[in-house]
Order: C-alpha cells, then structure tokens, then sequence
C-alpha cells in the first residue's frame, strides 16, 4: 500500500556534510521525494515535533541538538514507506544499529543519529500536517 512518511536528516547530518548520501539511500531504494525543505527550528517546533518524549529525563539535551543547526525534512513516498524507512534507518542507537542501515553506518551515538523517521501512520500523518501544512 502506498503511504507517506515524514522523514528528518537532523543537524548532526547537515554539519557533517552527509545529506547527499542519505538522500541518495532513500532515492536508491525506490522511494519518491514529494517535499524537502532545510530549516533551523525553534524549541516549540521541537517540543511539537517530539510530544510524546518531551517529559522523558533526555529530552532537554535532546532539545538543544534538534534546534542546534539546521535540518532537512522531507516527505518521502512508495509502497510501505513507514516500515520500509524505518529499516533503512536502522535502530535508534547508532551504536547497535546493523550496518548497512544509516545509522549503523554513519552514527555512533544515540542522540546524534542523522534521521528521524515516523513510526505509524497516525505519526506520519501528524508529523507530515506538522511540516508541511500546504501538502
Ligand atoms: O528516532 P526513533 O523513533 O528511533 O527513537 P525514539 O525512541 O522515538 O527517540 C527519538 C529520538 O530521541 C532518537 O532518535 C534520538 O535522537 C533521541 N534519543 C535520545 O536523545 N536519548 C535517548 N535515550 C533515546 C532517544
Ligand atoms: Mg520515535
């Protein structure tokens, strides 16, 4: 089933220069760029984006980095895009994540993870209405 999902390539991957190759992964496997657009958020936006962690013991450092530079966000879709991103991202800790995803290839921190993706379609379709409210 075609879906779409909001995907973010966060500031830790635009500092270091690493949103070609991350767009180039989500483009290899087939999926489709429907909107993308680099911006530096504030906290409300962030505090938005992330309302299910923000009472979480490591949302404040968490916080900082998201509105620490700025990121990429994108609508990306195809057939099963919510399951299918979430496993080319890989595990939330680049630590453990497998390589060949692009956490487990490019992170090696569990804040500082490069991409955030949604995990539903309740969340894609909230996250996406968050972004991009003209889509
Ligand atoms: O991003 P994902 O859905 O894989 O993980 P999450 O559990 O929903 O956490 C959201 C984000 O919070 C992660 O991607 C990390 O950037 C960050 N995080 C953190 O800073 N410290 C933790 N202990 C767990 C997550
Ligand atoms: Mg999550």
């Amino acid at each position: 089933m075609a879906q779409r999902t909001l995907v973010l390539i966060k500031p830790d991957a635009v500092r270091r220069g690493l949103v070609g190759q991350i767009l180039s992964r989500y483009e290899e496997k087939g999926l489709t760029l429907v909107a993308m657009e680099q911006r530096t958020i504030d906290a409300a936006m962030a505090d938005a984006h992330y309302a299910e962690h923000v009472e979480k013991p490591w949302y404040p450092p968490l916080r900082e980095f998201a509105t620490s530079g700025p990121l990429v966000a994108l609508v990306l879709e195809g057939d099963e895009a919510i399951s299918v991103v979430r496993r080319l991202n890989g595990a939330t800790d680049g630590r453990q994540a497998e390589p060949g995803t692009i956490r487990g290839d490019m992170s090696l921190s569990n804040r500082e993870n490069m991409v955030h993706a949604s995990d539903s379609e309740e969340s894609s379709a909230r996250e996406t209405a968050l972004w991009f409210p003209d889509l």
